[in-house]
Parts: structure tokens; sequence; C-alpha cells
């Protein structure tokens, strides 16, 4: 199956399955160094859920939104093969590449794939997992609520959710206060700065107060959660919000073109050349490229925790 995107004037198009794209090569913009820290990084998340998850020897765990099979190989190699692990996904191209790893690690019997949509599994069966686990995939899910009573649904009683999600909210909301404050400054030459970041940063995050609301990326915080899971009839719930504040890794000015941000966004280069003149691009890059190349990015990671058990 091909995966690539197609070339345009613009630089490559809309790639063919942009789930696929972003974590086998947009997310770490093909660098393998950076995909060894970017892997560090997921596995932290990784091993939190999986401590939420309290799994033991053969359950049966459904992870939802697979993708790769981060959490359900995690999950086989901390309880063994006696754990049976549905990797579902929407996405057949990532199902297909679990699938060849789960051959390679040898622990395909163990595992079942399955393509389906997070707010409707009709292929699971009624109170048939012990534990579902989710790692970001609830944050692009539109009816979020709807996935929280197919959980709900699909898990023994006494079975628990344990996920992890990145809350993006606050950082939009900035976003959408920074370009009212330069819109209200049209032919103020000191925004400079500051309108090119919008031009960069707004193509990658919702910035108006209209988008912030409309899209599943950021209609939610934390709270939201919670009332979700409370609604779809879950009975102990648990979530913490770690908020990290740390610099970005220093990675070479190609590998932070070849970048996304997440999997529905174009790369940094692809913004570049469809948002901004050749003169701002070399006024970005004169501006970035030493930030980038020397880790000096401040990054705000804001990962919301949550744990819920489905009443007996
Ligand atoms: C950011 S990736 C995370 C993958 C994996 N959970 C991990 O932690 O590495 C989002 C995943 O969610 C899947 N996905 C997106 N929307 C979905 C939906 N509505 N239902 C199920 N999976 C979905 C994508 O195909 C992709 O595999």
């Amino acid at each position: 199956m091909n995966h690539a995107g197609r070339n345009g004037p613009e630089g490559p198009t809309a790639p063919a399955d942009p789930w696929f794209d972003w974590l086998t090569s947009r997310r770490h913009g093909g660098d393998p160094g950076f995909e060894q820290s970017v892997r560090r990084t997921v596995e932290s998340y990784r091993n939190r859920v999986l401590d939420g998850a309290q799994l033991a020897e053969g359950m049966t765990l459904l992870d939802v939104g697979a993708g790769d099979g981060l959490i359900a190989f995690g999950a086989i190699a901390r309880v063994g093969p006696s754990l049976k692990v549905i990797l579902a996904d929407i996405s057949a191209a990532l199902l297909q590449r679990a699938e060849a790893v789960a051959w390679q690690l040898g622990v395909q019997d163990s595992c079942v794939f399955l393509q389906g949509s997070a707010e409707r599994l009709e292929a699971v069966p009624e109170a048939s997992a012990d534990v579902v686990t989710t790692r970001a995939v609830l944050a692009y899910v539109q009816d979020k609520a709807a996935a929280a009573r197919e959980f709900r649904r699909v898990l023994k009683p006494g079975g628990r959710i344990s996920l992890a999600e990145p809350i993006y909210r606050d950082e939009s909301l900035n976003l959408a206060r920074l370009a009212e404050f330069v819109d209200r400054r049209p032919a103020d030459p000191s925004t400079l700065d500051a309108r090119l970041f919008l031009r960069w940063k707004g193509a990658q995050l919702p910035a108006t107060p209209a988008d912030i609301r409309a899209s599943p990326l950021t209609n939610f915080t934390e709270r939201d959660l919670i009332t979700f899971f409370e609604d779809a009839g879950f009975g102990e719930t648990h979530l913490e919000l770690h908020i990290d504040m740390r610099k970005a890794v220093a990675v070479p000015w190609d590998t932070f073109l070849a970048t996304a941000h997440h999997p529905q966004v174009p790369t940094v280069r692809e913004i570049l050349a469809r948002r901004f003149t050749v003169e701002e691009r070399r006024y970005f890059e004169a501006q970035m490229r030493p930030v980038v190349e020397a880790g000096q990015i401040m990054n705000r990671d804001m990962i919301a925790y949550l744990t819920a058990v489905k009443p007996k």
C-alpha cells in the first residue's frame, strides 16, 4: 500500500492515511534520532496508562485507537501472553502495521485486530472486556460522550478504563487572545513576530473562539472528561492533570520542517509554503533556526490521566 502524499506546487498534498503517515513519519520528521526521543516520551505516557489499568493474567484488554500498538504490546510485555488484547482503530493501514509488529514480536496469538471507531465498537460484545485503554484518541473524536458510553457497554461489571489525553484548549485560547491583540493593531510593525507566530501556530491548533468550540481537539477540558464518564454511568473515577513546561529536544532545522504537530495538520514546511511569503519564510528561519537547533523552544504539555470503574 502506498501511503506517500502527492507532490503539488505548494509541496505535498494531503496524505492517503493521515494517521498512518503521522505515526510512522510526520511525528518525527523521518529523523531516526528524533524518533527515538519521541518514542521515549510516549512510552512514559504509556507506562502511566498501564499503571492505571491494573492488568492481570488472563484478562481481556481493549485498546481503542491502538495505532502502531504502543499500549497493546507494552501491556503484553508486562502481563505475559495470557493477556488477550483487542487492538481497535479506524485506520486499516495502522492495524496492518500493528499486526506485522505482533508477528515480529511473536505475540500474534494474544492479539485481535479490529477496524472500528471509538463511538461505535459494534464488533465488540457487551460486557466482554476487563479493561479499556486509550491514549491520544478522544482528542480526535467529536462525540466523546458517545465514546464513554461505548466503553462502558463493552466493559464487564467492575471493569476499568485507563486513558491519557492531551489537553490543548488553554494553548488555543492563548492563540485566540493573541490574535485579538494583533487584529486591534493592523498597522503596527512591532506585531510582525506575533503575526508570523500566529500564522505558524494557527495552522496547528484552532485559534478563534468559534474554531476552538467546533474542534474535537479543543472542545473539552479535563473536567469535561470527568463529566463524560460520570454521565456514561461509571462509578469511582480519578483524574490527574499533568503539566510539563520543558524545552523541546534540539533537532536539525530540516527535521523541524518535516514534522507535523499532530495527525490532522500540515508539516512546518507545508505551513511555510502555504501561508508565508518568501521574505517571511527567510525571516522566520533567521529567528527560529537557532532556537530550534539549540533546543530552546519551550513546550507546555498538558496530559489528563483518567481511570474509572464500571459499577458491579
Ligand atoms: C495520536 S494517535 C495515538 C495512537 C496510539 N493510541 C498511541 O498512543 O500511540 C491516534 C490514533 O487514534 C486513531 N483514531 C482516530 N480517530 C479514531 C476514532 N474515532 N476511533 C478509533 N480510533 C481513532 C488513529 O487512527 C490513531 O491510531
